[in-house]
């Protein structure tokens, strides 16, 4: 498999007159799986937002050169409130690829099954999707984005509010893809886990803090630039990097 990149040049993203993000290079790769970390508001959904151009960059480029991304947002930003089963928020992810008349086909419905039995959903596919739970909701919303078979999959902070089996399950799918040679790009908030998950992490306080290899780059001095010392956050990361430390010598 070719390897696939997004190239952030110079990217800033201004709200107005206010800085969401100042002066980003960042490249992200395929066959990789990537943390982008940050505190609240240090412009990391504004940052995948303007990877996707839904939101204007006010200077620098994105250049994701032919390569696919399909993108699940944070949950605060879907409006899920209309009535649809769980078959068909899956199928929603087919609709791009055929007219909206017709937005799936026999092929799709069942890739769409495949799907969802690989994520223990089909059982609960003529559910409506206010019936199920944050977790199978979750799993429903991943399997849409899969049904798209992207390049690149980029979720911003798809563990929030789902049960641990549902964390698991996502954690071992974005391995499997990452394996596929797939990139794969979580927005992710839990500091605690990151050494175990990502190959890579790209930290940002509205600026990039660092950006590389997890086990060179994610560090007690990275952690503290990008969460400052008024995180509480840091005090967990440090007791963490404590046992590792333990752990090792
Ligand atoms: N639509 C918007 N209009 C104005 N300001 C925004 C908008 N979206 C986000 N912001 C501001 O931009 C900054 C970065 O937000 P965001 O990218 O959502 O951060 P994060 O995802 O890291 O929590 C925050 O200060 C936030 O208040
Ligand atoms: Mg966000």
């Amino acid at each position: 498999m070719t390897k696939k990149t997004i190239e952030l040049e110079n990217l800033s993203v201004y709200y107005g007159k206010r800085c969401a993000i100042w002066d980003m290079n960042v490249t992200f790769q395929s066959h990789t799986l990537t943390g982008i970390l940050g505190p609240n508001g240090s412009g990391k959904t504004t940052l995948v937002q303007a990877i996707l151009g839904l939101i204007p960059i006010t200077s620098g480029t994105v250049q994701h050169t032919g390569a696919s991304i399909a993108y699940v947002p944070q949950k605060k930003e879907m409006d899920l409130d209309f009535p649809i089963s769980i078959l068909d928020l899956v199928l929603m992810g087919a609709y791009h690829r055929l007219s909206w008349l017709k937005w799936y086909n026999k092929n799709e419905r069942s890739r769409a099954l495949q799907i969802m039995e690989s994520l223990g959903i089909q059982h609960i596919k003529d559910r409506q999707i206010q019936e199920v739970s944050g977790g199978q909701l979750q799993r429903a919303i991943v399997a849409r984005a899969l049904l798209q078979d992207a390049d690149f999959y980029i979720l911003d902070e798809p563990f929030t509010g789902i049960d641990f089996a549902t964390e698991k399950l996502l954690i071992t799918l974005f391995r499997e893809l990452r394996d596929k040679g797939k990139g794969v790009i979580l927005v992710h908030h839990d500091l605690s886990n990151v050494q175990e998950i990502f190959d890579e992490v790209v930290m940002v306080n509205s600026r990039l803090v660092a950006a590389g290899a997890t086990k060179h780059v994610f560090n007690a001095d990275s952690v503290e630039k990008t969460y400052g010392d008024k995180n509480s956050l840091l005090e967990e990361a440090s007791l963490l990097f404590e046992k590792v430390r333990k752990g090792k010598t």
